[in-house]
């Protein structure tokens, strides 16, 4: 069966714990000049219906190190945008390429390319979900941290994609997730719900930012407007007010706790310029993960190895 990564429920418990560490062996080769083009004349699709700078390119240079190619799509620049059937889409590329990354709105267009393709497909940021960044995320708390075990996150703002993803990742992972998030700005029902039947993580939801950080090894936050909100933007600045990454709250967390934003960041907006640009602040290191652990999911999906 072809391996698509639509949300992070399609891993196991095990196969994310593989993969970041096949994603840290790989960038380990990459440093050492021993990694092998496993990829060679391999083809990524990428079809981004939304901006991208991290996404797009990590996953252009993790192709083009492993020895492969990429062809990337906007959705005005293809057909799709003239109204071809994604189903169509799906098929045609099936017959061109050796995976397809997708930037879209909607998280159910995913899936009609996925159902409709014979080769694997990765979510690269819907609405909905994140899955490629906080896979990645994993992989960089895994380093500084040392482990995963016991692991306590403190999600910040909105209660969007990424906040999504990290509550599908806390279920699968049984870690502990606490969101502060403001009211009307909660993550969605069904995510929540389905992090209650199948996962084994404790998620808490919370109106308070301190208490949320109180115990926790990770702040973490993101944009108060995501993409396609940018109507919104001058509003959710209102409402997200409180829910700000500054030296108070990281006052209110333990000393050794550290900071994540999967970026792009508005400093002044969900997180200050000193704490972004502090000594606990990963959001560099961070980003350069999104291309190791690209390269381990680009070689799961395509070679179905491991
Ligand atoms: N974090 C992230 O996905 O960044 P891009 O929007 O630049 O891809
Ligand atoms: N929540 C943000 C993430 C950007 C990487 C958005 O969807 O715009």
């Amino acid at each position: 069966m072809k391996r698509d990564l639509l949300t992070i429920r399609d891993l196991t418990a095990d196969e994310i714990r593989r993969l970041i560490a096949r994603a840290q062996v790989m960038k380990r080769e990459w440093a050492e000049g021993s990694l092998q083009p496993i990829l060679s004349r391999r083809v990524l699709g990428l079809i981004f219906s939304k901006p991208s700078t991290r996404t797009r390119v990590s996953f252009e240079a993790a192709m083009y190190r492993l020895g492969g190619d990429c062809v990337f799509l906007t959705e005005k620049d293809s057909q799709i945008s003239r109204s071809e059937p994604l189903a169509d889409t799906a098929r045609v590329l099936s017959r061109y390429t050796d995976a397809i990354a997708v930037r879209t709105f909607a998280q159910s267009d995913v899936e009609e390319l996925a159902r409709f393709s014979s080769i694997p497909v990765i979510n690269a940021l819907t609405d909905q979900f994140h899955p490629c960044q906080v896979l990645s995320d994993l992989l960089t708390i895994q380093e500084k941290r040392g482990s995963l075990d016991g692991l306590h996150v403190a999600w910040v703002g909105d209660g969007n994609n990424v906040a999504h993803s990290w509550i599908n990742a806390a279920a699968r992972l049984g870690f502990t997730l606490s969101l502060a998030c403001p009211p009307g700005y909660e993550p969605s029902s069904e995510v929540l719900e389905w992090a209650k039947e199948h996962g084994t993580g404790t998620i808490q939801l919370t109106r308070d930012p301190h208490k949320a950080v109180l115990e926790a090894d990770v702040l973490y936050t993101d944009v108060w407007a995501s993409m396609g909100q940018e109507d919104e933007a001058e509003n959710r600045r209102k409402v997200f007010r409180e829910y700000q990454i500054n030296a108070s709250l990281m006052n209110a967390a333990p000393a050794s706790a550290m900071v994540l934003h999967c970026l792009p960041a508005h400093r002044g907006e969900e997180i200050t310029a000193d704490v972004l640009e502090g000594p606990r602040s990963a959001v560099f290191d961070q980003a350069e993960n999104r291309l190791h652990f690209q390269m381990a999911l680009l070689e799961w999906v395509i070679t179905q190895k491991g």
